[in-house]
């Protein structure tokens, strides 16, 4: 059988790449779009969802991150930097580390999920906790970049948004076309801005016939594209969503516009029952930001937005076990505690209801 060769080599005549550039790849991509019965049920819709945890470190990131990595290699990069919620972090240290480069971290103190700190830690990244939120990181990384040696791995460098929007393109191999309704979550509205790429360069091979309307969805405490204006003290559960002045703002506008697209908020209980929805229903576990993907599908299926029968794919960012708090807080806010038995199989065949109490 063969194997999925990463998304510079398998989409390398749609990318800035030559022979002689030196690829580096953890095999990310070929991620599974897997039809979610239970979500189209709930909603007359056919439902699909992207699941952007299989990669190489648990998230969407590495899409980008092979690209920016490889490109910054071939322009003699010896170290990078990045702004981050946890995932591009966690990305961009694993990247370097097989390229063999420095991967400078900054991240917002206390913020980011254990999941992703010690991903960073794992693979030998520069971690930086900064007394400040996310927009903070960014500033002072781009600061950095433009006056010392280390080259910027955020969304802002084009070539994370070139590899991530390979997604699209899987999307479109499979389905045989572009859906009519694309779900996201949108922090920095990077990947918003790469789906929309991709679909218009489907379009443009002749692989798609039009552009899915792009529904992107903040977390009603870091609502900035929704608002209107930047959110100073941004809050949320879904940590990696966390942002109050996304870098994309401009170009996810664009997008919106040109893809009769959408911009909705979600509140955090709305999030959190959504990531307990997929999970229990579907059978995938997402992070909390992920899941407001799944919230952002139920509310608009609700205000009778998405026709019966629409096409619609749902992209769910980053893995459960990132950030697996969330998932042991019953509805009530209170710690799921599992039942605890003597080991005696009639016990338990009991508690199980197998055969009545006696
Ligand atoms: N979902 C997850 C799991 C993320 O980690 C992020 C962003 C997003 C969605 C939003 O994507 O910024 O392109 O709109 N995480 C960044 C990080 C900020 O540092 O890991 P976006």
């Amino acid at each position: 059988a063969k194997q999925w060769r990463g998304v510079i080599r398998e989409y390398a005549d749609r990318l800035d790449v030559t022979e002689s550039t030196p690829i580096v790849s953890l095999g990310e991509g070929g991620t599974p779009l897997i039809p979610a019965p239970a979500l189209s049920a709930r909603t007359g819709a056919q439902v699909w969802v992207k699941f952007e945890g299989m990669n190489p470190t648990g998230s969407f990131k590495d899409r980008g991150m092979t690209m920016a990595i490889t490109k910054a290699v071939e322009a003699g990069a010896k170290a990078v930097i990045c702004a981050s919620t946890g995932n591009t972090s966690a990305s961009a240290a694993a990247y370097a580390a097989h390229a063999g480069i420095t991967a400078a971290v900054l991240v917002p103190e206390g913020k980011i999920a254990m999941g992703k700190l010690s991903q960073a830690v794992a693979h030998n990244g520069e971690l930086i906790q900064i007394q400040g939120n996310f927009d903070d990181c960014l500033d002072i990384a781009r600061e950095l970049s433009a006056n010392y040696p280390v080259h910027l791995v955020n969304s802002v460098n084009n070539d994370r948004i070139e590899g991530q929007k390979t997604a699209a393109f899987e999307i479109v191999d499979v389905l045989g076309d572009a859906p009519d309704f694309h779900f996201i979550p949108v922090g920095n509205a990077g990947n918003y801005t790469a789906y929309t790429r991709g679909y218009r360069e489907a379009i443009a091979h002749g692989e798609a016939s039009t552009l899915p309307r792009m529904f992107g969805f903040q977390a009603a405490g870091a609502a900035p594209i929704v608002r209107g204006e930047v959110v100073k003290n941004p809050e949320t559960v879904a940590s990696a969503i966390r942002i109050g002045n996304p870098a994309s703002w401009e170009l996810a506008l664009e997008a919106r516009d040109a893809t009769d697209g959408y911009f909705g908020a979600i509140s955090d209980a709305d999030i959190l029952r959504a990531q307990k929805i997929l999970a229990a229903e579907v059978g995938v576990f997402v992070e909390p930001a992920s899941a407001i993907s799944v919230a952002g599908l139920l509310e608009r299926s609700d205000a009778g937005a998405v026709p019966a029968g629409a096409r619609v794919v749902l992209t769910v960012t980053g893995h459960g076990l990132k950030d697996p708090q969330w998932a042991l807080k019953g509805a009530d806010g209170v710690d799921v505690s599992p039942t605890v038995v003597p080991a005696e199989t009639r016990r338990v065949a009991e508690v199980l209801g197998l055969v009545s109490g006696g």
